[in-house]
């Protein structure tokens, strides 16, 4: 029985305050987080409160027209706001480096912005284009996620395992997911559907996060630790996996959750596909190749640490790395709200990266 409507609401805008699900306390319990500023809608992004690609890029551009409307409310003409807004997205800009969605969101209400104010528009005038737009990239996330769910399901035999990582579900997103929203989508075409979730250390979204969304929405989900993706692809029990991106260079090398790449590997060793699927929000035209993909590196701290309980020796280091990258070779197609794009992707990107 689900806790939440469906799509989930992620993002959401109250009175001029941005209202998050906080995920770092899921699946213990259910709670919210209320930004009311920009450095607390920043640590939210930080701490992962708000996380997963599409759904930070949709925080974002919710997070400039909440700048706009703080800055009216400190008074100045709209030159000296424009100013403010942003200072406020060089703040956001700067929270985590890898998932393109948070720029391409930024850019879109900030460019916006800066062309009303141009044209002469009015504080509240442009305070309220910016929330429309802010809006709108979320809806759109929730249509595009559903387009390539439906591209995705048809990938699917009409009763399936699927083997996934990290969180890119309805909580990853706008509500519905990308490689969750797959299963949806399978799950809505009366497909039967199985599916095994690597845990993801260290911050375990696998585990808490994708685990307690199928759940929720009543699907079959077994958590397996990470190293045991191996085992369940020999032993021939998963039909397809399925991942999100961060971002997807232009030549198809894609950025995912740390420990994305191995899986890749696995798959390609068992003869099973691999496919990432992603909206076009994902995709970087501006990026040549995943070598240029700035990959954020986490606080020590998350890998020294099990929840309170430090499980390494003082003396030990840890390195913390939050993505890596899958070469475009080990991808067997990109699942997107234009349809399945196969090798080979220098050609079948081209309407992704159109933008
Ligand atoms: O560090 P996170 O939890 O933000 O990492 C999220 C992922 O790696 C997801 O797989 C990715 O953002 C795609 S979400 C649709």
């Amino acid at each position: 029985m689900s806790s939440l409507p469906f799509p989930f609401p992620v993002v959401a805008w109250d009175e001029g305050e941005i209202v998050l699900i906080d995920q770092t306390v899921l699946p213990d319990r259910l709670d919210w987080r209320r930004c009311s500023d920009i450095p607390a809608l920043c640590r939210a992004i930080v701490e992962l409160a708000v996380r997963g690609a599409p759904a930070i890029g949709v925080a974002a551009a919710h997070g400039l027209a909440m700048s706009w409307r703080l800055a009216t409310v400190s008074g100045g003409d709209t030159t000296q706001m424009l100013e403010c807004l942003e200072n406020d997205r060089r703040l956001l800009a700067a929270t985590r480096p890898t998932a393109v969605n948070l720029f391409w969101a930024l850019d879109r209400v900030g460019s916006l912005a800066r062309s009303l104010v141009a044209d002469g528009n009015s504080a509240d005038q442009i305070g309220s284009a910016l929330l429309t737009e802010a809006r709108r990239i979320l809806d759109e996330d929730v249509a595009m996620c559903r387009a390539l769910g439906r591209a995705g399901a048809q990938l699917l035999p009409d009763s399936a395992t699927v083997l996934t990582h990290c969180n890119a579900g309805g909580l990853a997103t706008g509500g519905y997911g990308t490689a969750v929203g797959v299963i949806y989508s399978a799950r809505e075409a009366g497909k039967n559907i199985r599916v095994f979730a690597d845990e993801t250390r260290p911050l375990l979204q696998g585990a808490r996060l994708t685990a307690w969304e199928l759940a929720d929405q009543g699907i079959d989900v077994t958590v397996i630790c990470d190293s045991a993706a191996a085992t369940v692809l020999r032993q021939g029990r998963i039909d397809a996996v399925i991942t999100g991106a961060d971002r997807i260079a232009a030549n198809g090398d894609a950025a995912n959750k740390i420990g994305t790449y191995p899986l890749a590997v696995l798959a390609a060793r068992h003869d099973v596909p691999f496919y990432i699927a992603a909206p076009a929000s994902t995709f970087d035209p501006d990026t040549a190749t995943g070598g240029e993909i700035v990959i954020e590196e986490r606080d020590p701290a998350e890998v020294h640490r099990w929840g309170e309980i430090r499980v390494t020796p003082e003396a030990a280091a840890a390195w913390n790395p939050a993505f890596d990258v899958t070469p475009a070779e080990l991808i067997t197609a990109f699942i997107t709200e234009h349809g399945v794009l196969r090798p080979a992707f220098t050609e079948s990107l081209g309407p992704v990266l159109a933008r």
